[in-house]
């Protein structure tokens, strides 16, 4: 049962500005962002709908070209969409760790290549979703869009960074207190007044707890944030998204609801249906009890499952139909 519908909740979330959306690979979540923003669009905000995921399917969803720059959707007037480019991200990133890993080991006094440094702190696989998050951030933070729809709620780097931004806004504190006191003494102990010397690191690391700070008020804002969650009529799915409503209450994240894809339309069922498709439509009947148990209140929108893939403006704005019915 559906209480507060996807159209009910944004009418009451007008200031609604970032959202994101999670679930299982296959989902779609994809066509659930899209449909969401060429919504948005239409209402008359300027919306920015933006990919961070490594796995580029945005141009195909809008059936044009959207890869690498902000570029104007043809055919929806206030829509704009930007699949990220990873590589270019990534590369950056890694020169910034090297640079910041310079600085701190000319800091320390080490005379050791950075470069090592480098490799065994880019290879681990969360630094690409680390990267894709930063850019992210980059994005919310330009404001230049009225409503941002990000494909895929980066889940696990909005749990580490609400999870870890006290512990590194203490940590933060503590460097700077350690660094002002070996800076007083020195002072104390120079007879010439010398000439303030400009410390990178601890600029950086000033200008990252800010940075922090601010991606937390955005990010745990119930007027400007929901993340949503889609799901399909199935146990994998389900069980993939009440795990992360769970983490998401536990760091004060504002969840704005469940949105259940490909349901079978039983009214469009032909009486000599095969018997898989039967079975298929009872095990999704089972599973639509289940979502009602678990996600009370929750519901926002149930969309069917369509004859075709949604692909392309047209069948994009009939699936956004769907989603605000
Ligand atoms: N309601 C639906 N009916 C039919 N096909 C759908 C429906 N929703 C999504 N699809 C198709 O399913 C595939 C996966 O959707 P997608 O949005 O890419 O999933 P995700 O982003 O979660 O991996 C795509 O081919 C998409 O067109
Ligand atoms: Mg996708």
């Amino acid at each position: 049962m559906i209480e507060t519908t996807m159209a009910e909740f944004l009418a009451a979330h007008p200031g609604l500005k970032f959202t994101f959306f999670g679930g299982k690979g296959g989902v779609g979540k994809t066509v659930m962002a899209g449909a969401l923003a060429l919504a948005l669009a239409r209402s008359g905000k300027r919306t920015l709908l933006a990919s961070t995921n490594p796995v580029h399917s945005l141009s195909g969803l809008l059936a044009q070209d959207v890869y690498g720059a902000q570029k104007p959707v043809q055919g929806v007037p206030n829509l704009w969409a930007y699949e990220i480019d990873t590589k270019e991200t990534i590369a950056r990133s890694k020169n910034e760790i090297r640079e910041k890993i310079g600085w701190f080991l000319k800091y320390a006094d080490i005379r050791t290549k950075a470069d090592e440094f480098v490799e065994s702190a880019t290879m681990n696989p969360a630094f690409e979703e680390s990267a894709m998050f930063e850019n992210m951030i980059d994005l919310m933070f330009k404001d230049e869009y009225d409503a941002y729809v990000f494909d895929t709620a980066p889940t696990a780097n909005a749990r580490r960074l609400l999870g870890m931004s006290s512990v590194y806004s203490l940590w933060v504190n503590k460097m700077m207190q350690s660094r002002e006191e070996a800076k007083t003494l020195k002072e104390k102990l120079s007879y010439s007044k010398q000439k303030e010397e400009k410390d990178p690191l601890m600029e950086y690391l000033i200008t990252f707890r800010e940075r922090m700070g601010h991606a937390k008020d955005l990010l745990t804002d119930p007027q400007k944030t929901a993340f949503f969650f889609v799901t399909l009529p199935e146990a994998l799915p389900i069980a993939v998204i009440k795990r992360f409503i769970h983490w998401f209450h536990d760091f004060g994240i504002p969840v704005g609801g469940v949105v259940v894809n490909m349901r079978i339309d039983k009214e469009a069922l032909a009486a000599d249906a095969a018997d898989f498709v039967k079975n298929r439509v009872a095990m999704q009947d089972q599973y639509m009890r289940e979502i009602d148990d678990t996600f009370d209140g929750l519901l926002r929108a149930i969309v069917p499952l369509f004859d075709d893939e949604v692909r392309g403006v047209p069948s994009l704005s009939k699936t956004a139909d769907l989603l605000l019915a």
